[in-house]
Parts: structure tokens; C-alpha cells; sequence
């Protein structure tokens, strides 16, 4: 696996994600879909760069550009992002088919093994949100609090 190029990726999806005041896409959701797709991947024999260049990718719409046929707008983005990476176009390819593939809602199944873990992690995912939306309150109502002096220490 190319650490590097994988590294470059994740620091393109922080840098968009800090632009649009979204860190918390990356902390509680992307990341959390790369781990879980590179676990399964290891179990499968998944290609993890594939894997993870993926999982950071695969919501570059959805923060870039809205909700709406995010993984159309995704794909696309994505593929320019690896262009100027220069990536190989077989590899760009195999990415971008799993970000198009990504939506639960879509009734489709993926092709490739890549496609078909880094949908089914995004969908897990999301049934972990419910504790993740009640973190997140905590910790953002206690910067409420310090921050107005409400904190009694
Ligand atoms: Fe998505
Ligand atoms: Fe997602």
C-alpha cells in the first residue's frame, strides 16, 4: 500500500472538511468508515489502499456540494482529486466505483469486493449515530458552557 499517496488523500478530505467548517464529517463519520471498511477489508482480502482511498472519498459530495446525489457528485469530484494525484486510470476507476456504489439507499449491489465493504461500512455506520449525535451535544454543550462561564469550577 502507498501510505503517502493515502496520507495525501486524507489531508485533501481534512483541508475541504476544515474549509466548510465540517471536521466533524471526518471525525465522526468518515474515519470511522475507513476503519470499519480496512477491518472487513483485512478479513476479505480487500485491496486497503483501494479501501481507504475510498472511504475517505466517498462523501468529498455530500460535504462539497449537499446531500443530493452525492455519490454522482462525489464520483465526480473524486476522479479529479486522483487525476492530479496521477493515479493509475484502472486504480481511479476501482475508486470511483465504490463512492458510486456507496449509498444504502441505492438497490443496487457493488461489483467489486472493494464496493461492496465500503458500502456496507458506511451503512453500519450510520446505525452508530444515534450514540455519536449524543456525544456530540455532551461535548458541544460543555464548550457552550466554558465558554459563558456556566461550568462551576
Ligand atoms: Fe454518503
Ligand atoms: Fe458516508
Amino acid at each position: 500500500m502507498d501510505s503517502e499517496l493515502v496520507e495525501k488523500v486524507r489531508n485533501i478530505v481534512i483541508d475541504a472538511c476544515r474549509q466548510l467548517e465540517r471536521l466533524d464529517d471526518y471525525n465522526y463519520h468518515i474515519s470511522v468508515v475507513e476503519n470499519l471498511a480496512v477491518d472487513l477489508g483485512k478479513r476479505f482480502g480487500a485491496n486497503e489502499e483501494i479501501l481507504r482511498i475510498a472511504a475517505l472519498l466517498h462523501d468529498i459530495g455530500r460535504i462539497k456540494f449537499g446531500p443530493e446525489r452525492h455519490e454522482e457528485t462525489g464520483a465526480i469530484e473524486a476522479e479529479k482529486i486522483l487525476k492530479e494525484l496521477k493515479l493509475e486510470e484502472k486504480t481511479i476507476g476501482k475508486i470511483v466505483e465504490c463512492i458510486k456504489e456507496h449509498r444504502h439507499e441505492k438497490p443496487t449491489i457493488p461489483v467489486s469486493l472493494e464496493a461492496k465493504i465500503l458500502k456496507i461500512a458506511d451503512a453500519y455506520s450510520h446505525f452508530k449515530k444515534p450514540l455519536e449525535i449524543i456525544y456530540m451535544r455532551a461535548k458541544n454543550g460543555r464548550k457552550f458552557r466554558r465558554k459563558f462561564n456556566m461550568d462551576e469550577e
